[in-house]
């Protein structure tokens, strides 16, 4: 257990009813606020010219074990050294030493688990904060206690083991570090990843599947003449690189086929939003958003893309002549601190005829049926307001920061949503002077209105962050639906979540099984393999135990079958094998945390 965490501690005592909480209202972990001197960033001339490294994908991470329902998986997240700059070696922080780190693929109807290992560096290299970690599976209906809460943290004493349900509908999420107060410098140094859910529908649709179907991680970077990264929250309003990576790599040049490719485009960058946009006019075809397939595709000129938001595009490169080439550019939205650097992400190099032309199209239909986007205003029992505002120097949701949080003995909420209601949260952003892509933990929301206007065209689809401009007020709708339990809401401006636009709400009842830091908190090292314990009989006791999570322990929902109008996308016999698609029916299901409450802690 963390017990060196402070936080904990203070949680602990407060628990005791040791301090008040007026005592302990300042937090204790300042640390990203430190400025860097900047003098040492490297030269412009002395960065790579654009597309003259190639283009590369993370690797698959292979699972360690895996029984009829469950696929197990360790990570080690530690410090390594990356050529990232030409002939410049950095220290990163990766999942198994990665930047960033391996590509977790997941099946609907299949469980996954996580070991984590904390084998980071106990004190930041320049910015001496004690290191500490927690990683959330952002679009994942985990449960609180797997959720990455910001204060259920590991230190690098520990390990902790998440368990991922995987029963929602295919979509691309990605897991990153989500400690509290230092978010921001943990991801920029590495901690971040993508986890792509596929499910049976999706793999029956005839669009690009396999080597054609690319995990596009988009993040941007500084770094000293040395090599070393460089961190820079300028004063607490973000960090902006001038070096744009894609999948790790400086502005790359990816050799591509006469044909189409599905390119699952995330943003992971701490602070900046960009603007995509292909230099031919050429349209990006929005497929899938956040949370899974759009109901029909959306054909865009141009992209914005906030921090946390993933849009999947198909682009078309059939129209081209071998030897041309498709610049990617970055039209950068308003209050990005931009660089001459900035306007370029990468280059497509048409160099060959598709050596494969099956699943090439993007058909009319999609996901008609999600039933996200069936949400209607009128099946809404209410409508909240979250205001995401500056006050005082910290960056607030509603007047309170997640230090209130804290300072409640983490009981403090914003909503208390009943579980499976329908509600409408209504995000505004008063400021002109920057954004705030606001993130909903657990739930898959729909976009109703920008301003009272429509959403933009490719946002019309399931998501789970939505871009809050300047002097924007968006509203979402949202089923309450999965878990009951506390989650976070915040700003994806990592800078703004440290410090410390974050709150939580409560699903439904609260319950100790599923309290997002004691139900299963992280564990002394060494960690032991869940493969090394899978017949323990102790292991059935659940997650929360030194034995960690088994196939007995985790329960496995109904999933129901998506609703698809019109006929079958593909032969219906190629899809009997797999498991039924689509989200658990809410009806008929029962949380399923609450159906763990026999789980102790050891
Ligand atoms: Cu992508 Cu609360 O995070
Ligand atoms: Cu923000």
């Amino acid at each position: 257990m963390a017990t060196e965490n402070p936080l904990l501690d203070r949680r602990e005592l407060f628990k005791l009813g040791v301090f008040s909480s007026a005592a302990l209202a300042l937090p204790v972990e300042r640390v990203a606020r430190m400025q860097v001197a900047l003098s040492n960033r490297i030269a412009q001339s002395a960065l790579p010219q654009p597309f003259t490294i190639p283009f590369k994908t993370p690797p698959v991470l292979a699972p360690d074990c895996r029984t009829q329902d469950i696929d197990y998986y360790t990570i080690h997240q530690r410090q390594a050294t990356a050529e990232i700059l030409p002939g410049k070696l950095t220290d990163i922080w990766g999942y198994n030493g990665l930047l960033p780190g391996p590509t977790i693929v997941a099946t609907q109807g299949r469980q996954t688990v996580v070991q984590q290992v904390n084998d980071l560096p106990a004190v930041h290299p320049t910015l001496r904060y004690n290191v500490r970690t927690s990683t959330h599976l952002h679009g994942s209906c985990s449960e609180p206690q797997y959720d990455g809460y910001a204060s259920d943290t590991t230190d690098g004493a520990s390990w902790k083991d998440y368990v991922y349900p995987d029963l929602q509908t295919a979509r691309t999420l990605w897991y990153h570090d989500h400690a509290v107060h230092t978010t921001a410098p943990n991801v920029f140094m590495g901690l971040a990843a993508m986890y792509i859910l596929h499910d049976a529908d999706e793999l029956a649709l005839p669009i690009p599947h396999g080597a054609y179907d690319v995990p596009f991680v988009l993040t941007d970077a500084m770094f000293e003449d040395n090599g070393a990264l460089l961190f820079d929250a300028n004063d607490d309003s973000g960090f902006h690189g001038d070096v744009l990576l894609v999948n790790g790599v400086p502005w790359p040049a990816m050799a591509v086929e006469r044909r189409r490719y599905r390119f699952r485009i995330l943003n992971a960058s701490v602070s900046r939003s960009y603007g995509l946009q292909l230099d031919s006019g050429e349209p990006l075809t929005v497929v899938a958003t956040d949370a899974g397939l759009v109901p029909h595709p959306i054909a865009t000129s141009r992209l914005k893309i906030g921090m946390g938001e993933r849009y999947e595009v198909v682009i078309d490169f059939s129209g081209h002549q071998i030897g041309q080439r498709v610049v990617m550019q970055n039209v950068s939205p308003k209050n990005n601190t931009d660089f001459a650097t900035t306007g370029v992400v990468m280059a497509f190099d048409v160099a060959a005829e598709a050596s494969d032309l099956s699943d090439n199209e993007v058909p009319v239909d999609l996901d008609p049926g999600c039933p996200t986007m069936a949400l209607a205003e009128a099946d809404a029992l209410r409508t909240r307001r979250l205001e995401f505002k500056r006050d005082g120097g910290q960056w607030t949701i509603n007047g309170t920061t997640w230090d209130d949080v804290v300072n409640s003995g983490y009981q403090k909420v914003l909503a208390n949503p009943g579980y499976d209601d329908v509600e409408i949260w209504e995000l505004s952003n008063p400021h002109g002077g920057w954004f705030h892509p606001v993130h909903i933990h657990l739930v898959d929301f729909r976009v109703l209105d920008r301003n009272g206007r429509a959403p933009f065209d490719y946002e019309q689809g399931p998501k789970d962050v939505v871009y809050v401009g300047e002097n924007e007020t968006v509203r979402v709708i949202a089923r309450f639906e999965h878990q009951q339990g506390r989650y976070m809401t915040h700003c994806h401006n990592l800078v703004h979540e440290d410090h410390a636009m974050m709150g939580q709400f409560l699903v439904g009842a609260d319950a100790p099984s599923y309290d997002p830091i004691d139900a299963a908190p992280a564990q002394h090292k060494p960690a032991r393999p869940v493969c090394d314990r899978l017949d323990e009989p102790t292991a059935a006791a659940g997650a929360t135990g030194p034995a960690g999570p088994t196939a007995s322990a985790i329960r496995r929902c109904t999933p129901k079958k998506r609703k698809i109008a019109g006929k079958p996308k593909r032969p219906v016999a190629k899809r009997k094998s797999k498991p039924a698609s689509a989200t658990c029916a809410p009806a008929k299901r029962k949380p399923v945390a609450r159906r763990r409450r026999r789980r102790r802690r050891h």
